[in-house]
């Protein structure tokens, strides 16, 4: 299980997270990708309908009530657990569990994928701990910009603090080779993160187009330099994930 994380806003998770995802099912994995934040872009993206009927709540009650929550998209190997959900149901549901809660929902469909993306709304919450509790590791989109790399430090200090042991794989994204300062930027990563991902996802109009084709890169442009290297990051996250 992973999940597309970052305590800040508008950096790429949900692009990352649908891209990854496709990639990943083209792969031949059988993917499930879940959509935690309330904004619901991720289902969006994938034209699926942002509602849980009965809520997450039912969703502990077994394996029938996935059926009717869980869809499958226009892609293949691909379904989506949509946006539900008031987030505070959610919260109020993990609160009442322990640890890794997120993985416990999912119990009785585990055996139906071979891995699950979870799309984080930007945020510090009872929910972003069960997800550190649940995931292999979280995939950090970075802004080449002295703040996002602040808001990753913030993050690795926040983990740090209460002995969370979640790994951390930041990656670039929004990144524009030819400004000096995103070059400074990413070229400084190495040393600080020695887990970040070595690829970078370019700075690129057809991500944007993603909100009118609703659908993944590689689903409407794939030979562009930005459908080329999520297939490249996502290369390099198999392969760590073994
Ligand atoms: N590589 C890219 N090149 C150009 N635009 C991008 C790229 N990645 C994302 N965007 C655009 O930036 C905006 C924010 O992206 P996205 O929604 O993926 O971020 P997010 O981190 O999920 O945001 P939020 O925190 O609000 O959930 C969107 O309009 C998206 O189209
Ligand atoms: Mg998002």
């Amino acid at each position: 299980m992973l999940a597309l994380y970052s305590i800040k806003g508008g950096v790429g998770k949900t692009a990352s997270a649908v891209n990854l995802a496709a990639e990943a099912a083209a792969d031949g994995q059988r993917v499930l990708l879940w959509d935690l934040d309330p904004q619901a872009a991720t289902t969006f993206y994938l034209r699926a309908k942002p509602k849980v009927r009965g809520g997450v709540a039912r969703l502990v009650k077994g394996k029938a009530a996935y059926d009717k929550v869980i869809r499958a998209t226009q892609v293949d190997n691909l379904d989506l657990l949509p946006a539900a959900l008031a987030s505070r149901e959610l919260d109020h549901l993990l609160a009442e569990q322990h640890e890794n809660q997120l993985r416990r929902i999912l119990k009785p469909i585990r055996d139906d994928y071979d891995l699950v993306i979870l799309d984080c709304p930007p945020s510090l919450s009872t929910l972003s701990e069960s997800v550190f509790a649940s995931v292999d590791a979280l995939l950090v989109p970075i802004v080449p910009t002295v703040l996002s790399l602040r808001t990753l430090e913030q993050l690795r200090g926040f983990l740090d603090e209460r002995d969370i042991p979640c790994p951390v794989w930041p990656f670039v994204t929004l990144a524009d080779r030819r400004r000096t300062l995103h070059r400074e930027v990413i070229d400084s990563l190495p040393e600080r993160w020695p887990l970040r991902l070595s690829h970078t996802i370019p700075s690129a109009s057809v991500v944007e187009r993603m909100g009118l084709e609703r659908a993944p890169l590689r689903s409407f442009a794939p030979r562009t330099a930005a459908a080329q290297a999520y297939r490249q990051l996502w290369g390099e996250v198999a392969q760590r994930l073994g």
